[in-house]
């Protein structure tokens, strides 16, 4: 049996409580989606910033009506400190997904990004902390590896921040570490690699590129590629990153501030992914005839990603469930139903 298996076992026999912030959006209600279905209570937060009331409506769907019975929403922002007291009061484990992601909404907009990013992660800290949980658990970035040109990137060799939003990142794991050593105090960041799957917003300007060329291709618009399509990303479907998340949480650790990489150790160009889609697409019946477009690099992205994962499978027992073209291919039918 995996230790995923394993602690999924012992939670339902168990069931703790947890905080999911940021639990409208794409990674928060997936995280909500496992938990509920683990019989787990669950407190979610979030303002609607680019969260949506409908992906809390699609969990609500996937769970047994006593399973939903479990959550409770509060709608508030982590920028009011007050809102993050009430929101972790009795809680065991808090996920903390709430930030605003995108690097072009953090160049176009780093003031806002900030707020978010580094003052609401402090307030939501704080609040864990002074209300006792039992570990803190938060969304970093690979973006923190900055220009540092090493590959596969090792948790411990990060360059500079490319980007306003890096820096945000890199502040909260500074935060956790000084708050692991002040306080004695479990807090464990894990560095996300391009996550996607179900519910993550195709739309708008800060799409994700996954969701954004699926949709595009979907309606017959054209896909656009930044640079010259051999960018490379460790593309990490959302099943592997809700395992880390519940692994992190339950892990039996000091309070030692830990950051892991969550992806797959796989590294994909842009043109394979442009490839990828279009044959999952053309696999479920869907008329893709056009090629992408070539046009300008994008300011602040990193080069190449890919993540060495040792870590996380020594420390934590992580496996990954899913390769890339077994999320593109699982989450197709949610793209299917849900662009239009
Ligand atoms: N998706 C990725 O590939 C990826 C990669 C690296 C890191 N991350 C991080 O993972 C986390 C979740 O990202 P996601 O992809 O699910 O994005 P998302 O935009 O779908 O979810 C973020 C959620 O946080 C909420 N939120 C934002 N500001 C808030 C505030 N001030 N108060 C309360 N709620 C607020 C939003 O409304 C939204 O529901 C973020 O911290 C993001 O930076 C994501």
């Amino acid at each position: 049996m995996s230790k995923f298996e394993q602690v999924k076992t012992e939670l339902i026999n168990t069931p703790k409580t947890w905080l999911v912030t940021g639990v409208a959006g794409f990674i928060g209600s997936n995280l909500l989606e496992m938990l509920l279905k683990l019989n787990q209570t669950v407190i979610g937060l979030d303002n609607f910033a680019t969260g949506y009331q409908k992906n809390l409506d699609e969990v609500k769907s996937l769970v047994t009506e006593n399973q939903w019975q479990t959550f409770s929403f509060i709608e508030g922002d982590i920028r009011d400190f007050d809102t993050c007291i009430k929101a972790s009061k009795d809680v065991d484990y808090v996920l903390h997904q709430a930030a605003l992601g995108s690097v072009p909404r953090s160049i176009a907009d780093p003031i806002t990004t900030n707020s978010a990013n580094i003052t609401g992660f402090l307030n939501m800290l704080e609040a864990a902390k002074q209300n006792n949980v039992a570990s803190f658990v938060y969304a970093a970035s690979s973006s923190t590896y900055g220009d540092h040109p090493a590959l596969p990137k090792v948790e411990e060799n990060i360059g500079n921040p490319l980007s306003p939003y890096a820096v945000t990142k890199y502040v909260n794991e500074l935060y956790a570490d000084v708050y692991s050593r002040t306080y004695g105090f479990k807090c464990i960041g894990l560095r996300y690699f391009n996550v996607f799957g179900r519910r993550q917003d195709p739309d708008g300007a800060y799409a994700a590129v996954i969701p954004k060329w699926t949709a595009a291709m979907i309606k017959g618009e054209q896909v656009f590629i930044n640079g010259d399509g051999l960018t490379s990303r460790d593309f990490c479907y959302i099943e592997n990153t809700v395992q880390m998340n519940i692994l992190a949480a339950t892990a039996q650790d000091d309070a030692k501030a830990h950051v892991y990489n969550v992806a797959v150790g796989d590294r994909t160009t842009l043109n394979d992914l442009f490839s990828s889609i279009k044959s999952a697409l053309i696999a479920s019946d869907v008329n893709v005839e056009q090629d992408a477009e070539y046009r300008d690099f994008r300011a602040g992205d990193v080069r190449h990603s890919q993540a060495d994962v040792s870590k996380a499978i020594k420390n934590l027992g992580y496996s990954p469930s899913h390769r890339i073209q077994d999320g593109i291919s699982e989450a197709m039918p949610w793209y299917l139903k849900n662009v239009n």
